[in-house]
């Protein structure tokens, strides 16, 4: 049937026919555009769960301000004619640096949830991370056909059900556990609490179904922040990832890493990896945005390990600016139940192949043919050299995304 609908995009409101709207989705131009669109189809509970950061949200829009204010040092006449952009991680080959972080409940988005996702990401060439509280089980989501995929781990206080998740994991061929190590509360997300954010009751957490683990009930606050308040251990600590060792074969990424003592930690407890992640700004509100941690991270790990991380990536050239300091690939959260919402597996192909494009082009504009190009040369930041800190300033005033924001001070 034809209804009217209102869209609010880019600051302006519509009114258009229901219809017109496969128009607009045909029309999307970059990952941004998504949200708006969700925001208009999702209930509000759930696009405000999608949507919100902690508290004041500063880390939720420093984690993109951040972005805005590194530069390029673009190099010219290289003959770009041939990009590679492939690489390998953990030594699994994929088709890019761009892969999908673990975002729960994507069956609130959209019927088919995580399964769309992860075909997304094998039709992309590249790796999915699913959610322990995925409302798809690890089977169902191994059952949509081959695809390199990692299963994010949330420790509970029923060590034996962590076990048996991690070994059906590992039975259903996920590659790698990435542990979440930010979560020992949840973060406080003004809009779960005033929605009494619930997991809709047609939905469970499905790779816990049968198992004795309490379930997510409505409360007079987030159901949520209840739910991990009584099930996640918060007594985890440093030699629980040796404990996960001795349960699994899998190389282990520690996700929620920050700062420099963290990486060398985490290393010595034998990470294969590290996540520098901010959780998507939903935990700690004024911890700097993951862009901004990540050199520090980079420099602590001094290559023993590969250095990933997570938090505001929305453009190709985000991408090339983590990998400039660094990184060895960057994870996406929100875009992928944005695009969910609007249109199933196809928003999140679209997503993935509008990063891989912007990614190349700012590839090519750099002058770089392949990921072993991208070097800090081709970046500059507020923290190098005097001369660089002028010209940023300089800049900074005359943007309107950065100009006169008094939230960051020159270091
Ligand atoms: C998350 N994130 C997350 N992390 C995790 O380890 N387990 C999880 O179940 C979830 N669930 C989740 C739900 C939603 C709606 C969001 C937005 C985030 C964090 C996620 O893996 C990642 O760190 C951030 O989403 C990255 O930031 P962006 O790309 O969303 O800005």
């Amino acid at each position: 049937m034809r209804s009217i609908v209102t869209i609010n995009y880019l600051g302006n409101s519509f009114k258009l026919f229901s219809d017109s709207i496969m128009t607009y989705i045909s029309e999307i131009t970059n990952v941004m555009e998504y949200e708006a669109l969700a925001k208009e189809k999702l209930p509000k509970m759930v696009y405000d769960y999608y949507a919100s950061g902690a508290e004041d949200q500063w880390t939720l829009q420093e984690n993109r301000n951040a972005f805005s204010r590194i530069l390029f040092r673009p190099r010219i006449l290289r003959d770009v004619s041939k990009i590679d952009m492939t690489t390998t991680v953990l030594g699994f080959n994929i088709s890019m640096p761009i892969m999908i972080a673990p975002t729960a409940f994507q069956k609130m988005a959209h019927p088919e949830g995580e399964c769309a996702t992860a075909r997304a990401a094998s039709a992309a060439g590249t790796i999915m991370t699913l959610s322990s509280w995925a409302t798809s089980s690890v089977e169902e989501v191994s059952s949509t056909g081959p695809g390199i995929r990692f299963f994010q781990l949330y420790v509970t206080k029923h060590r034996n059900v962590d076990a048996q998740l991690v070994k059906r994991a590992e039975r259903a061929g996920f590659k790698a556990i990435a542990l979440t190590v930010d979560t020992p509360r949840l973060g406080r997300r003004e809009a779960d609490i005033k929605n009494r954010f619930v997991l809709p009751p047609h939905l469970t957490l499905k790779n816990y179904e049968g198992l004795y683990i309490g379930k997510m009930d409505k409360t007079d606050d987030s159901g949520l922040a209840s739910y991990v308040a009584n099930q996640i251990d918060r007594s985890l600590n440093w030699k629980d990832v040796k404990w996960l060792q001795t349960i699994t074969s899998l190389p282990i990424l520690v996700k929620g890493v920050l700062t420099a003592e963290d990486a060398s930690l985490a290393i010595q407890y034998g990470a294969a990896g590290i996540i520098v992640s901010n959780h998507g700004a939903r935990q700690l509100d004024y911890v700097p945005a993951t862009v901004m941690a990540l050199e520090e991270v980079v420099q602590a790990a001094k290559g023993r390990v590969p250095v990933f991380l997570d938090g505001g990536v929305r453009r190709g050239t985000d991408v090339f600016k983590a990998l400039a300091l660094g990184a060895s690939g960057v994870f996406v959260g929100r875009p992928v139940p944005f695009s969910l919402a609007v249109d199933g597996e196809a928003g999140v192909r679209k997503v993935l192949q509008m990063l891989r494009d912007e990614f190349e082009l700012t590839m090519a504009l750099s002058g770089c043919r392949s990921l072993k190009e991208i070097t800090r040369n081709h970046i500059v930041t507020h923290w190098d050299t005097p001369g660089a800190v002028a010209r940023l300033i300089f800049i900074l005033e005359l943007s309107p995304l950065t100009g006169n924001n008094q939230n960051w001070q020159l270091t």
